[in-house]
């Protein structure tokens, strides 16, 4: 028999490679009753873009249900499961009624937390509306985007509510992309900001700004929502250092590439915040915001659009470059983006086939803090981060901060330059400092270059 493997070891030994498994069930499957599934379940998720609603239900699948989606005359939102509870068939040829949605087959009537308010062939005094209901969830609006609670009812949390939703200097921008693969392997991309040095920068032009080619030290930390990395790049004569945020369990607050050049110290002004949502196992939605600043002239611009615009560039914004499989499948050979790297690590990514670097360090930190939720939800307990109200939003901290600090004498100096300039301003973010304050008030002093020892 033919040992096979899922790690290779040695030269020309592709045909020892297994066929089988690999796959982390514990952190891929989303279905009802799945570890995983049921603690995404306990956080409310975007499910659709308010523009999707019409006078028609909206068919959709989440988390590996079939449900749909309407508004009612009254304007109340609807998210109902998509059988219809009489026999089957599917609620998205309903129609929406003043109050609810009525099932095309039969006249069945629905409100919109499922309770029966007709069964018009049945005889007079029917028991159904007392003993049936259509299965039903909690949806709600915010800035363009429908949320759904999932979970169970009695562990309803709060909407949650952060910094970054509620800036008055910004206007958020809605959209959305499909991507044909699990969940985990487009927001792990999140977490692992070296591929910006190669896949956006190095290997195939520059995606986004030049300042990305150098490569960056790397730290990540856990922060009240979840995590976030540190990123000091050099350049020039400045340091350059980016944080995104992960905020659990699926939310990425990626922050603007528009503040690469000059001196900008902790801005927050670009930037997306997006969800990854499984739609099953194998597909899921990227869903949020681009910021738009209102002060521009163009409120459909952020900073970087704007700014593309001024040097007759493409639009660039977060959801634009490299997200989506709209190109032709040779331009995105050519020049490849995010959504063909994810997509590409197969429907379901095999973890086992994988052979971790330090640069994934951040990748397999995430991993760790998903399968903590994970455990919690499984002994009954809230996941840590989960939101149940509180005074006012909560602090978020991803950002740009760049910086004029000439280069060290070395290369390994100017490494440690680097990192004491990424933690000393964490640290900053952290105690509140950059951000109760005028930003430019903060001193930023890292003292003199440090000599490595040897
Ligand atoms: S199947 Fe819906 S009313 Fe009969
Ligand atoms: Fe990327």
């Amino acid at each position: 028999m033919v040992k096979r493997a899922t790690s290779l070891t040695g030269p020309y030994q592709a045909y020892r490679r297994t066929e089988r498994g690999g796959i982390d069930e514990e952190l891929t499957r989303v279905g009802p009753g799945t570890p995983c599934g049921e603690y995404l379940r306990r956080f409310w998720q975007p499910v659709a873009l308010s523009s999707e609603l019409t006078d028609v239900p909206h068919a959709l699948r989440i988390l590996g249900e079939d449900l749909v989606l309407f508004r009612d005359g009254e304007g109340r939102l609807g998210l109902l499961e998509r059988a219809c509870p009489h026999r089957g068939t599917s609620l998205e040829y309903a129609k929406v009624e003043l109050r609810g949605l009525r099932c095309c087959y039969h006249g069945w009537h629905f409100d919109v937390d499922g309770t029966i308010l007709e069964v018009p062939g049945e005889p007079e005094g029917t028991p159904i509306p007392s003993r049936v209901c259509a299965g039903a969830y909690p949806a709600r609006e915010y800035e363009g985007i429908v949320f759904a609670y999932m979970g169970p009812p009695e562990k309803k949390p709060e909407f949650p509510l952060y910094d970054l939703f509620v800036r008055p200097d910004k206007a958020l921008k809605p959209a959305k992309v499909h991507s044909p693969c699990n969940w985990l392997q487009v927001r792990e991309n999140e977490m692992d900001p070296i591929h910006i040095t190669f896949l956006h920068t190095r290997l195939f032009g520059v995606q986004f700004v030049p300042a990305f080619a150098a490569l960056p030290t790397l730290e990540w930390r856990e922060t009240p929502v979840g995590m976030m990395y540190v990123t000091v790049r050099r350049w020039g004569e400045h340091l350059y250092l980016r944080s995104n945020d992960m905020i659990l369990p699926n939310i990425a607050r990626v922050a603007g590439v528009e503040d690469a050049e000059g001196e900008t110290v902790f801005d927050r002004r670009g930037g997306t915040t997006n969800w990854v949502v499984p739609i099953d196992d194998r597909n899921c939605l990227t869903i949020g915001w681009d910021d738009v600043e209102k002060a521009l002239p163009d409120p459909r611009r952020n900073a970087l659009m704007d700014r593309a615009a001024r040097e007759g560039r493409a639009s660039m914004g977060p959801f634009d470059v490299g997200q989506t499989g709209d190109p032709t499948y040779e331009q995105r050979q050519r020049a490849p983006g995010d959504w063909d790297a994810w997509t590409s690590q197969g429907r379901v990514a095999r973890h086992g086939w994988e052979n971790l670097a330090m640069t994934d360090k951040g990748v397999a930190m995430y991993r760790k803090l998903l399968r903590r939720g994970i455990r919690a939800v499984k002994r009954d307990q809230d996941p840590p981060c989960l939101e149940r109200g509180g005074a006012g939003p909560r602090a978020t901290f991803s950002h740009n901060t760049v910086k004029r600090i000439p280069p060290a004498s070395t290369a390994a100096a100017d490494r440690e330059l680097a990192l004491a300039f990424g933690r000393l301003v964490t640290e900053k973010i952290f105690s509140g400092e950059l951000r109760s304050r005028h930003p430019m008030d903060v001193p930023l002093d890292i003292g003199p270059p440090r000599h490595p020892q040897n």
